[in-house]
């Protein structure tokens, strides 16, 4: 049988809202020789087909671990010795490492906030996107060229046949990080990972690849985890919001709902430290302390010693609750949406 001439379009709606990734107590723990650092320590998430779920926190919180946790880029002293992540139904904490090869890549997909972790700088673009796509399926070159033109096409890319011919040194950071991005695309995922892809770009540029990401997640049924430190870039973005804190979730919710009416201390400083045109000028409140290390986390709430609400009961550490169809939370005393 000869190689087929013509790909599907990157286009194609998957059936929408069905959960494409459901982590429940995932738990990925570093054996350090000063100790465990449970870097990632229980932690659950469920992104839907053309969702996209924003997973933000301080620095040092998980949000990389928890990433590359799902991708399996876990190595030593690192393990992830608990929980539970289904891919589309299927469990992959200890499913065999050929068929995680075989989902990474073509059926999930990370964006490193390194464009350089995707792209190899010596070889031209157009190879590198056809080689990418010839990995995973058999087509013919013309056929893996039309498709990367058209990924190029749907991150923006000016004048993508050109592109093509490139290599990444001869490309603005901008650039190569929508090729990154584009590459991602290539193999139609049903999940994709994005850590921080746009942190070193300019405002402008990171707003036009949200916006672009958002557009194509929605027209081609891909779910994604946008990860970032940054909440007003989400609050844009997402869907919904998933806000991270020394290795727990501690609220989530749709994005809009969280940013309105934050439950967790730990939410209100983030929005609190987003510069607004109110706050113009103003010097902006900061969450006061700072990240605990993971190797010395106090008893109960991990946010205690930051927290202007703690009291005796947060010694013991917070449940999950659900404040409202929807929320989740883990905290003591949450704010009333009066106070939020
Ligand atoms: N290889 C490693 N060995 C030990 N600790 C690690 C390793 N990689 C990450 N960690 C720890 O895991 C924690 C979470 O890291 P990370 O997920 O990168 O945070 P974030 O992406 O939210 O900034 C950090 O406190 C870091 O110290
Ligand atoms: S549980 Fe207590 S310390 Fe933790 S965030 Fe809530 S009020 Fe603050
Ligand atoms: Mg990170």
């Amino acid at each position: 049988m000869g190689k087929p001439e013509v790909l599907p379009p990157l286009a194609t709606p998957s059936a929408a809202g069905e959960a494409v990734l459901q982590v429940q107590g995932l738990k990925t723990h570093f054996f350090t020789h000063g100790g465990v650092v449970k870097a990632v320590d229980g932690v659950d998430l469920e992104v839907r087909a053309g969702e996209v779920l924003g997973l933000v926190g301080e620095s040092g919180s998980g949000k990389s671990i928890t990433g590359f946790s799902i991708i399996g880029l876990i190595d030593e002293p690192g393990r992830i010795v608990g929980g539970s992540m289904r891919y589309r139904g299927r469990e992959l904490v200890g499913a065999p490492e050929r068929e995680l090869q075989r989902l990474r890549g073509k059926e999930i997909a990370m964006i490193f906030q390194d464009p350089m972790m995707t792209l190899n700088p010596v070889l031209r673009i157009d190879t590198q996107m056809i080689e990418a796509i010839q990995a995973h399926e058999r087509t013919s070159a013309a056929a893996a060229r039309a498709r990367a033109l058209e990924a190029l096409a749907m991150v923006g890319i000016p004048s993508p046949a050109e592109r093509l011919l490139a290599y990444p040194h001869q490309l603005s950071g901008g650039m190569r990080q929508r090729v990154a991005i584009a590459i991602a695309l290539l193999n139609r995922p049903q999940l994709i990972i994005a850590d921080e892809p746009t942190t070193a770009l300019d405002v402008t540029i990171q707003a036009q690849i949200l916006y672009e990401v958002q557009k194509l997640c929605r027209e081609t049924g891909t779910a994604m985890v946008w990860i970032t430190h940054d909440l007003a870039v989400v609050s844009g973005l997402a869907d919904r919001v998933a806000v991270m804190y020394a290795g727990r979730i501690v609220e989530a919710g749709a994005t809009a709902d969280v940013v309105r009416r934050p439950a967790h201390p730990y939410t209100r400083g983030l929005i609190d430290s987003i510069p607004t045109r109110a706050t113009h000028g103003q010097l902006l409140r900061q969450i006061p302390g700072m990240t605990p290390s993971l190797l010395q986390l106090p008893p109960g709430c991990a946010f205690r010693p930051r927290c202007s609400r703690a009291s005796e009961a947060c010694l013991a550490e917070p449940l999950p609750t659900q404040p409202a169809p929807g929320r989740s939370l883990r905290c003591w005393h949450p704010l009333e949406p009066e106070q939020a």
